[in-house]
């Protein structure tokens, strides 16, 4: 089923289908003909935790207020924490909307509607009896509301708690592996911390839940400008043509974050900005910009190229390491002018910590379109802003007939897209300067998204949280996609662990990284752009 926003149109308050019917197929789920989910009941475990304030629920209150909910539709946070029952829950979940959902405040006719679906149950992850009551409740929920047993569950807990709670899930026969009432998993990252962990994960979750039954989730690919990267490239004909090794010299995408590891230092400390950022959220950038075209919109189509693209990455070996990666930790400096400690002042780090908030990473995309082209990835936690986006630089005229107005040369083409902040598109090239000589000067040629379509993007967690409810995974990854992108990452890895320890260089707070990021560009490239 064609899945994408090409296919799909929002109208003002509710979501217009223009899909063509197509034939059940039992191989996959969410077979819907039209876009609305069908009436069920979301689980969430971890529900006392910060995403489901911040995230979860404040997503569903936009649904709910945009009426893309289904018609009969219950949330039940799950949760160690007696926190006081379903009134105190709704409680906490108001005050979390009014302060996070994109349409404050909450509205008070709505809330009170949609808090009457919203409960709390309160158990220990370990606890299988946890579990048996939980069904009970589920019952009495489906009976209540008119719901036919289809159950969406979200894992949101620390990952070290997925395997148990997937395992009581089945042993409460709180799963289903038929296609009506349908049952699915959605998996919060991060999914493994190497290649090993994540196939263990997949094969624990497999005994459980059929693959298509699993949405891994990565709130990347759920932002705006993230699916434009395919309506850009795929739903226009003059770029692609270009996006390849003979009109393309560089591919930069950059990360960059102002805040730095915001009081979790212990999770920081296990997962350094390569597994925080690049595995997951850099690699899916970097796979819808270089993939291939996909036969069509769905699922199976996309995640098909994304895999293939991962599977092309050129592997960095052990003695090649420092020629292609370079890791850095922060020192303290000043961000957004004020003054902010370093990494290693960081509470629950390590005062002799090795682990990385930069990294920057030279890649090879070994096939056809990109042969010759070095992709640059680059994330990083205290640098001078938040700022995401992918440039492209074009090959340079082959002769040059002009002077820049200050005598540099040509001036370089670029094509740059924001993913956040200032969502949009640039084009910067070279312009005659008004005036009697020929000389150039650079211009922007800008695409913004506020301007043209007069609103903002919607959060990522409606758009992924409305597709798991929908069925579609094709914003979700894949088993062989989170193992093919975990085997590329782990060998870095493995070869910073052989490595003997050594302090890492230092790039202060507030500053765009290290000295040693520029080494991995050739004397006749870019450097790195400072956004
Ligand atoms: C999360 C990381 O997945 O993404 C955080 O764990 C990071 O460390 C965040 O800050 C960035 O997301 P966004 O949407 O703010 O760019």
């Amino acid at each position: 089923m064609p899945s994408l926003c090409v296919a799909r149109h929002r109208g003002r308050n509710r979501l217009r289908s223009v899909y063509t019917l197509v034939p059940m197929n039992p191989l996959r789920d969410g077979l819907v003909s039209e876009r609305t989910p069908e009436p069920q009941v979301l689980v969430i475990f971890g529900a006392s935790g910060d995403l489901t304030q911040r995230k979860l629920l404040p997503a569903l209150y936009t649904l709910a207020r945009e009426r893309l909910l289904p018609a009969a539709f219950a949330v039940v946070g799950f949760a160690r924490r007696d926190a006081g029952g379903d009134d105190v829950f709704r409680e906490e979940m108001r005050a979390a909307c009014d302060r996070f959902a994109r349409r404050k405040p909450v509205d008070a006719t709505l809330w009170e509607s949609f808090s009457r679906g919203i409960f709390y149950h309160v158990g220990d992850f370990n606890d299988a009896d946890a579990y048996r009551r939980l069904k009970a409740r589920l019952e009495e929920i489906d009976k209540h509301f008119g719901i036919p047993a289809n159950r969406l569950f979200y894992l949101s807990t620390p990952p070290s708690v997925f395997p148990v709670i997937v395992g009581n899930l089945g042993a409460a026969g709180l799963v289903s592996r038929a296609y009506q009432p349908w049952t699915r998993i959605i998996v919060e990252k991060p999914f493994g911390r190497d290649l090993e962990s994540a196939q263990v994960l997949n094969r624990q979750l497999k005994q459980v839940f059929r693959e298509t039954q699993i949405f891994r989730i990565d709130h990347y690919l759920g932002k705006e400008t993230v699916q434009n990267m395919l309506t850009f490239r795929f739903g226009n004909g003059i770029f692609e043509p270009l996006w390849n090794e003979r009109h393309v010299e560089q591919v930069q995408i950059t990360a960059a974050e102002s805040i730095g590891v915001e009081g979790r230092g212990g999770y920081f400390e296990e997962a350094g900005i390569m597994r925080d950022m690049v595995q997951n959220h850099l690699f899916q950038v970097m796979c819808l910009t270089t993939m291939e075209p996909p036969v069509n919109l769905e699922s199976g189509a996309v995640r098909d190229e994304k895999v293939k693209l991962l599977k092309s990455l050129r592997p960095i070996h052990e003695e090649q390491i420092d020629r292609y990666v370079v890791r850095s930790q922060y020192a303290a400096g000043q961000v957004l002018g004020e003054s902010v400690p370093g990494y290693l002042q960081e509470p629950g780090v390590a005062h002799d910590s090795t682990t990385e908030t930069f990294v920057a990473l030279k890649l090879h995309v070994d096939n056809w379109r990109w042969g010759r082209v070095p992709i640059y990835l680059r994330a990083a936690k205290r640098m001078p802003k938040k700022i995401t986006d992918i440039t492209v630089k074009f090959r340079d005229a082959p002769h040059q007939l002009f002077q820049s107005g200050n005598g540099a040369g040509a001036v370089p083409n670029l094509l740059t897209i924001r993913i956040q902040p200032d969502e949009g598109i640039a084009i910067h090239f070279g312009s005659k300067v008004p005036g009697p000589a020929m000389t150039l000067a650079p211009v922007n040629m800008e695409f913004r998204y506020g301007a043209a379509f007069g609103q903002d993007p919607p959060e990522a967690y409606e758009r992924l949280i409305l597709d798991a409810m929908l069925g579609d995974s094709t914003l979700f990854i894949r088993d062989d996609e989170t193992e093919a992108s975990w085997a590329f990452i782990s060998r870095i890895h493995d070869a910073w662990a052989a490595q003997r320890k050594r302090a890492l260089p230092y790039y202060p707070a507030g500053t765009w990284g290290p000295e040693e990021a520029d080494g991995l560009m050739g004397p006749e490239e870019a450097t790195w752009r400072k956004p």
